[in-house]
């Protein structure tokens, strides 16, 4: 079957699928109770759902066990014909609801500031994720053939994929953090030191689960095991939608992989374009460990 090309909604590029569905999503009434994890894709998203939800849960694994990580936090904006959309799901989902989102922070419907929701947003350094991507793209086939890495790159630096700029994206979650309750983490320092930014994150949650529970908790939202555990990393999605054998989910989980990617041109050119676009913020990001 052919890939969709991007159907663009008020100029945020996304999936055809998700743009035709985004009148209903800009509707969407949250609850003062619902924690929303917000990330541009590949940043990290799934392994900070595992955590607030086992969290949320007060470390019980059994439960984390039943049901896969797409049903325990919806996708707020997902949409795809045949399957449960998003906001279907949460409907029928009690709060304290986790709700997971890659809309850029202009597009969040109002409900979530006028709630004034919790919210965690992952962020991921621009060429890690861009490297992530490209495969994401490959397997994940409601996204357009992402062509030649070189290819890819120029569109992920015009902003010209699914969700639109990175640049944009962070930067604009990072403005908000200002004016309502964000907790902003970054992927490298969750790999630098799991435990440091989970506890941040129960803190963030008000949860004190104990040192033995917190202890699972890093265990149990380690890579390897969760790449292990099918529950975790969208094992159960027919292989129509997500074909883990063009690119596992779990694919690496490491901090520096664009070196095996970018070019030394490449890289230059990115480094400079990077400057301009993110030259008037105060975020910083490490691209490597
Ligand atoms: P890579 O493709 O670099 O391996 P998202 O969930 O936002 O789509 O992000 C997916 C990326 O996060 C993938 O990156 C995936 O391997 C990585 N990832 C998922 N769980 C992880 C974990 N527990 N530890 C480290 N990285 C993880």
């Amino acid at each position: 079957t052919p890939r969709p090309a991007l159907k663009y909604f008020h100029g945020l590029p996304l999936i055809k699928y998700f743009a035709e569905n985004f009148e209903e999503v800009e509707k969407f009434q949250a609850h003062p109770d619902d924690l929303l994890i917000s990330t541009y894709p590949k940043a990290g998203t799934t392994w900070m759902s595992e955590i607030v939800d086992l969290i949320l849960n007060d470390g019980d694994i059994e439960k984390s066990k039943r049901d896969a990580i797409f049903i325990r936090v919806p996708f707020l904006e997902f949409a795809v014909p045949g399957v449960l959309k998003g906001i279907e799901q949460l409907a029928a989902l009690p709060p304290p609801r986790v709700i997971k989102t890659h809309l850029p922070v202009e597009f969040l419907p109002q409900s979530f500031w006028d709630k004034n929701c919790k919210m965690i947003y992952v962020a991921r350094n621009a060429k890690d994720v861009a490297v992530s991507y490209y495969h994401f793209y490959q397997m994940a086939k409601v996204h357009p053939d992402p062509g030649t890495w070189k290819q890819f790159l120029k569109k992920y630096m015009d902003g010209d994929v699914s969700f639109g700029s990175w640049y944009n994206h962070v930067k604009g979650w990072w403005e908000k953090k200002k004016d309502y309750r964000i907790l902003y983490l970054f992927y490298e320092d969750m790999k630098e030191n799991p435990k440091r930014e989970i506890q941040k994150v129960m803190k963030f949650m008000e949860k004190d689960l104990g040192e033995e529970v917190l202890e699972r908790i890093v265990r149990r939202t380690s890579f390897q095991v969760m790449k292990e555990n099918d529950m975790a990393n969208y094992g159960t999605i027919p292989t129509s939608v997500m074909d883990h054998s063009i690119s596992p989910f779990m694919r690496k989980g490491i901090s520096g992989d664009w070196k095996n990617y970018f070019t030394v041109a490449q890289n230059e050119e990115f480094d400079a374009d990077y400057a301009k676009k993110m030259g008037q913020t105060s975020l910083q990001f490490r691209n490597e460990l």
